[in-house]
């Protein structure tokens, strides 16, 4: 829809209407595409805070009022009465499916689940103590080698195929690399489990004895894996969107994001929330720890705090919070005091005028953690557990792209502060 343009006006005085479009719902954006062809002129906006980079009909976010829907519907009814695998038709096509899509959809994650066995042997050649995370990236990208017959972005087929290889065969990948870094043989996917159960059973069982699932860590995991799924254009989404704009195979776009993910300030946060609640260690030291955050010289901050879009409550968080109580009373471990160890910091954080003022709540990656430790998933492996879900969220988004006219190479532009023309120096003139 377009509303009344918004008019700039130069320092010279030179006036020009810039067209206004509004979405469904969220605040209207100003179509600045034409703004360099006839002003000369970019906008800047470094991290992109003010900046919309496409349309899209999959998340939408209100970050003031703590909103996440995905396709219109509220993350929290998603969470309560669907399950992952039909979250993830819902991403992928727009529409909760019937029972008859369902169950071929489910069916054909669960027979696409196997590796190509060369990719096994990819593994091998990883050092024993590689980061997990190393090895998804390294091994999605991989799958562009593996799977290269059915790539073709233009062919509709061609990018189904691509969205139920990446969806089926992710937890294999990740259960692959854990079991490398665990010295343990690879266990191979059991298509008569759920999407979740598999992975629990490619995680943790071992040829020697008979493994039994537990169903709470099955339904937390899918609990997880639905608030996950997506997120707009966050900065894997973001990166994916970019690297498969130049027409990049979907594979090596997905490996982009899964890079992306990695970083301590986007996925790589629920494993530094572990690592800095193991720091902080007892009650007594929160104090110290919350003065080291709000410290300016001091680089420390609260990891798992503060959110570019939510100046609230993240609603996964809420959500989340809920499965942890759930989860550490049923599982028994013995993780209780690092949950009252969050709680506590949690509850300093949100009293503090510091994190008051400028709206640092917890995200959804403060408790996630916790979660996964009280499954018995080692900390290296968190991220590689968001990726997991995010997965089908990246590719919903390359999908959409790709099948988008308006999609041309992303190539932002920038602001030239190096120097001005001048002439080289011969070397002994220097
Ligand atoms: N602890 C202490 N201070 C913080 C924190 C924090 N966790 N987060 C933000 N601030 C402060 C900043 O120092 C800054 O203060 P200033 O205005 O005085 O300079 C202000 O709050 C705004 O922070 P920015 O870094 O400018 O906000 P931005 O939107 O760029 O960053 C981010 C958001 C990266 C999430 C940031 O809050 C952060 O680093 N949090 C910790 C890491 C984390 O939990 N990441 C997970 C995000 S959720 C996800 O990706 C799944």
């Amino acid at each position: 829809m377009t509303k009344e343009a918004f008019r700039l006006t130069s320092p010279s005085g030179v006036e020009l209407d810039l067209p206004v479009r509004s979405g469904t719902v969220g605040p209207d954006v100003i179509d600045v595409g034409k703004l360099y062809k006839e002003q000369r002129v970019f906008t800047y906006d470094p991290g992109f805070v003010s900046t919309g980079s496409c349309e899209s009909d999959i998340t939408y976010i209100d970050g003031e009022e703590g909103i996440l829907m995905y396709r219109g519907y509220p993350v929290e009814q998603l969470a309560a009465h669907s399950s992952f695998i039909e979250v993830s038709y819902l991403l992928l096509h727009g529409e909760l499916p019937t029972a008859a899509e369902l169950e071929k959809f489910d069916h054909t994650i669960r027979t696409h689940t196997m590796l190509n066995e060369g990719m096994l042997n990819f593994f091998k050649g990883f050092r024993y103590d590689a980061h997990p995370m190393a090895m998804l990236s390294a091994v999605v990208g991989s799958m562009s080698a593996y799977y290269h017959s059915e790539m073709d972005a233009s062919n509709p087929d061609h990018r189904d195929i691509f969205a139920h290889r990446i969806l089926a065969k992710m937890p294999t990948i990740a259960a692959a690399a854990y079991k490398l870094t665990s010295g343990q043989p690879f266990m191979y996917p059991q298509n008569d489990l759920n999407y979740c159960e598999n992975l629990l059973q490619m995680l943790f069982s071992v040829p020697a004895e008979p493994y039994e699932i537990d169903p709470i860590a099955a339904e937390a995991l899918d609990l997880l894996f639905i608030l996950h799924a997506d997120h707009e254009q966050n900065c894997s989404t973001s990166t994916v969107r970019m690297a498969g704009s130049s027409g990049a195979n979907p594979y090596s776009a997905i490996a982009a994001g899964v890079s992306a993910l990695w970083g301590p300030a986007h996925g790589g946060a629920n494993e530094a929330v572990l690592n800095m609640l193991n720091e902080i260690g007892d009650k007594s030291q929160i104090k110290k720890y919350v003065a080291k955050a709000k410290d300016k010289v001091d680089p420390f901050r609260l990891m798992g705090f503060g959110h570019r879009v939510y100046k609230n409550f993240d609603p996964r968080a809420t959500i989340i919070r809920e499965m942890c109580h759930k989860v550490l009373a049923q599982l028994g471990r013995d993780d209780t005091p690092m949950f009252d160890l969050a709680l506590e910091l949690e509850q300093m954080a949100l009293k503090d005028d510091y994190f008051v003022e400028k709206k640092l709540y917890p995200n959804v990656d403060f408790y996630s953690g916790i979660i996964y430790r009280a499954l018995g998933i080692p900390t290296s492996m968190f991220t590689v557990m968001f990726a997991i879900g995010r997965s089908v969220g990246w590719t919903a988004h390359w999908r959409e792209m790709i099948a988008d006219p308006s999609t041309r190479i992303a190539r932002p532009r920038q602001l030239y502060t190096g120097p001005p023309q001048r002439d080289y120096i011969a070397i002994e003139k220097r």
